[in-house]
């Protein structure tokens, strides 16, 4: 009764926090253009131009010790871009009963994450730098952490 009623606050604060927008969960591998030369290469990413939504945070993982996998969550509503800037990551991305994974090895490519989606990033490499950017400030309010919660929200909001 109790776990129900939790159950139907959350799902009632996701609709709320989606209010006027179709409630999505995505995945897709988006390639970013390389400035090169002879020098090198470069890379740049700017807010209204070559980034699929503005960016209010950044923030990277690195220095992950053998056998170490992160994230293990779900957001409520956020948009992410992930990119190994370094090194190399396995991200696992789970949705609408759809599981996809994705290699992370190369600077000139990002992994776009947006909405109702669990992920875990297994297999990091020593030299690993993966850069995060988000549409939104860090909310701890804004996690789902129980798996079986998240199953449980997207069962009933997809109803
Ligand atoms: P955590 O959520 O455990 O990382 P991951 O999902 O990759 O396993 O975050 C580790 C710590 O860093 C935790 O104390 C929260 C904090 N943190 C911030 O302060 N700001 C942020 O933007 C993020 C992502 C985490």
């Amino acid at each position: 009764m109790v776990q129900t009623l939790w159950l139907a606050c959350e799902m009632e604060e996701i609709a709320r926090l989606h209010q006027g927008e179709e409630m999505t969960a995505n995945t897709a591998l988006i390639s970013l253009q390389i400035h090169g030369d002879d020098r090198g290469s470069l890379i740049a990413l700017e807010n209204g131009l070559n980034l699929p939504f503005d960016v209010k945070r950044v923030y990277y993982i690195y220095g992950t010790k053998p056998d170490v996998a992160r994230g293990f969550h779900a957001h409520k509503k956020l948009k992410q871009l992930l990119i190994a800037v370094s090194g190399s990551v396995t991200v696992k991305c789970e949705y609408a009963d759809r599981k996809k994974e994705y290699t992370l090895n190369r600077p000139d490519e990002g992994l776009l994450i947006e909405g109702f989606v669990w992920r875990e990033m297994h297999d990091f490499s020593p030299d690993c730098v993966l850069v995060v950017l988000a549409d939104e400030y860090y909310s701890e309010s804004d996690y789902i952490r129980d798996y079986r919660r998240f199953l449980n929200l997207e069962k009933e909001t997809n109803k």
